[in-house]
């Protein structure tokens, strides 16, 4: 049975989600709102639906089952709420919200109304991590005692990501993906101790109050305890990553790929470019299209191999 699907915020990341969508037969993208009716409009035209650039008409006029709210931090306010109050199954872009009281607002109304919700953490998604998840759970295997996670990149090109009243900054806006993927092995955050500093920044862009560099140690409520650096000074030359150590064991993930590195040199690696958005089913019969961050599917390639002394 087609679900029909409503979208809030139809820039970069929406243009992701429709490609994905696109290849899920039941999936019908019928509605699309935003403040910029351009945008909207040409949602509308590619799947044949209706623009808004009010989400409470959208609700008025519209039956749907889902709504996908793919909106920049400083705009989640009442779209999540209006959403969950007509019903609708909710998938909201990450980061929920630029501050905690608005992202507890939402999750409050998303509980109320009882309805399926999700936040775009796709990390968790990755056959890499779930292949890691297992490793850990296997009996016997010690637990992470220590994580050490990254995001270093460039500045994206959005005005709203320069100004940290709208984006939040790199920590909220992009690291985000690393502290859920933290928390996803080593539980909830208890403490954090944290440097940021804006070094380069305002030579290029002279409108930004976000840091450009950002160093943070963190203990869990397991007792583990981590560490996390995000930097926006890297055009073109990105790398993410989360790092897991337990007793005689380090886990290397890096997008979906492991690399676990045991005691005595054995080494493991897998990779595999599973589309975190697409069951494996839906993958391996979909359509063509698919999203442009999105590596193409392909067979899983665990190797193992002990390195010459
Ligand atoms: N999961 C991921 O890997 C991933 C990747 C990229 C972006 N994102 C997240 O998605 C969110 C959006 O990013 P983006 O790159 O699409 O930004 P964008 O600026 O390209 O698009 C946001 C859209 O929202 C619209 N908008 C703003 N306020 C609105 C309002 N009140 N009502 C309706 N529409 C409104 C804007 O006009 C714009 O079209 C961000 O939080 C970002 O972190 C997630």
């Amino acid at each position: 049975m087609p679900v029909r699907i409503g979208f809030i915020g139809t820039g970069g990341i929406a243009g992701q989600h429709f490609s994905t969508l696109s290849q899920i037969e039941d999936a019908q993208p019928v509605a699309f709102c935003d403040v910029d009716t351009a945008r909207a409009e040409s949602a509308a035209r590619r799947f044949e639906g209706k623009s808004y650039s009010d989400p409470r008409k959208m609700f008025a006029a519209e039956t749907l089952d889902a709504v996908y709210i793919c909106l920049p931090p400083h705009a989640h306010k009442d779209a999540e709420i209006w959403a969950v109050q007509a019903g609708c199954a909710l998938f909201v872009e990450k980061p929920q919200a630029n501050n905690m009281k608005t992202a507890q607002r939402i999750a409050a109304a998303i509980a109320d109304a009882g309805v399926i919700s999700s936040v775009g953490y796709h990390f968790r998604y990755f056959d890499a991590t779930e292949r890691a998840r297992k490793m850990l759970n296997a009996k016997g295997a010690s637990p992470v005692a220590m994580a050490h996670g990254y995001w270093l990149g460039g500045f994206p090109g959005v005005s709203w990501w320069r100004r940290m009243e709208q984006g939040g900054g790199q920590l909220v806006e992009q690291c985000t993906h690393i502290v859920d993927l933290a928390r996803y092995f080593a539980g909830d955050i208890t403490r954090v101790y944290c440097c940021a500093a804006q070094r380069e920044v305002p030579k290029t862009y002279k409108d930004s109050n976000v840091p450009d560099v950002t160093a943070l140690t963190v203990e869990f409520q397991s007792g583990a305890i981590g560490t996390m650096s995000t930097t926006a000074l890297l055009g073109g030359v990105g790398a993410t990553g989360l790092d897991l150590m337990a007793l005689n064991t380090l886990y290397e993930l890096r997008g979906n790929s492991l690399t676990v590195r045991a005691q005595g040199g054995e080494t493991t690696s897998f990779s595999h470019g599973n589309n975190p958005y697409l069951s494996r089913k839906t993958a391996s019969s979909s359509k063509p299209s698919r999203p442009a961050s999105a590596p193409a599917s392909k067979a899983p390639t665990p190797t193992a191999s002990k390195p010459s002394p």
